[in-house]
């Protein structure tokens, strides 16, 4: 049984409408093009989709499957008017299409999983003969800031990774994911570099960084015995004076890995 950690719905929702295919997902647009079939695996709200659904234009189409309900349900509201966008809610190891696609896109899913091999065989279930895969995941084990943020958000990270590791969840998937790739029986395996760095200044910059506030309002850690409640709340009140006041950058470090039948 795969595990999320449960955010408050609100706030993932507005963090993953946030996201773009230029800022959140670069590496893949040489390899797009009018009239191609993607489905998007874990598309969240499909802010990302909506703008694949832009470059494959009306003579191709995007559909997008979450298995969060309300991420479906707002993404459906939000982009309505985007005709060759369809949004599903379906776990990826339940759905199934008659339909085969050109590419099957997958960003910062396949972290949450247990069984990332089994995802991978499934999206290769999904691909037209020639069709291309690609994955888009994190290696959280190298996320670095300047300056240091305060040292009760380090120990939360450094619990929440440890939560994910107990999870069976890879911490450093972005550096696995081809020998994920050929295990699954994918070829041409391709790597490419796709870090985020938000640096003081930029756009967005503080929403961005603020992601680990958000991610410690779950109190699923509390619950679980790794972390008290003070400590959480202290990590969450410290982080973000820090983000406000002292934060310069954040990196953090993905690979996009692609393969083909
Ligand atoms: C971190 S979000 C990424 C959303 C989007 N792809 C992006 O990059 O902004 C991960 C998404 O994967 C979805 N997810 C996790 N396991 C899934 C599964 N087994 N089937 C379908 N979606 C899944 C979650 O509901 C969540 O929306």
């Amino acid at each position: 049984m795969n595990k999320d950690i449960k955010r408050d719905g609100n706030n993932s929702t507005k963090l993953f409408d946030n996201r773009s295919l230029q800022t959140d997902y670069a590496t893949l647009i040489p390899i797009l093009k009018p009239g191609m079939r993607v489905l998007d695996v874990g598309c969240g709200t499909g802010a990302i989709s909506k703008d694949i659904a832009a470059i494959v234009g009306p003579q191709g189409s995007i559909t997008g499957i979450d298995n969060t309900t309300h991420f479906i349900e707002s993404g459906k509201e939000t982009y309505k008017a985007v005709k060759n966008l369809e949004l599903i809610h379906a776990d990826v190891f339940e759905y199934d299409n008659p339909e085969k696609f050109d590419l099957v896109v997958s960003a910062r899913v396949l972290q949450w999983l247990n069984n990332p091999v089994e995802a991978l065989i499934r999206f290769k279930h999904f691909l037209k003969p020639g069709g291309q895969v690609s994955v888009l995941d994190y290696n959280h084990e190298l996320l670095s800031w300047t300056p240091a943020p305060p040292e009760s958000m380090l120990q939360f990270y450094a619990t929440f990774l440890r939560w994910r590791a107990d999870a069976g969840m890879n911490n450093h998937i972005a550096e696995d994911l081809p020998t994920y790739f050929a295990e699954a029986g994918l070829k041409n395996i391709q790597v490419f570099n796709a870090n985020e760095v938000y640096k003081k200044g930029e756009d967005n910059f503080i929403s961005r960084v603020a992601i680990w506030s958000k991610v410690a309002v779950s109190t699923q850690m509390v619950e679980e015995g790794y972390i008290s409640n003070d400590d959480r709340l202290k990590a969450i009140e410290d982080y973000d004076i820090w983000v406000n006041n002292k934060a310069e950058s954040m990196t953090m470090v993905l690979k996009e890995v692609r393969g083909s039948l």
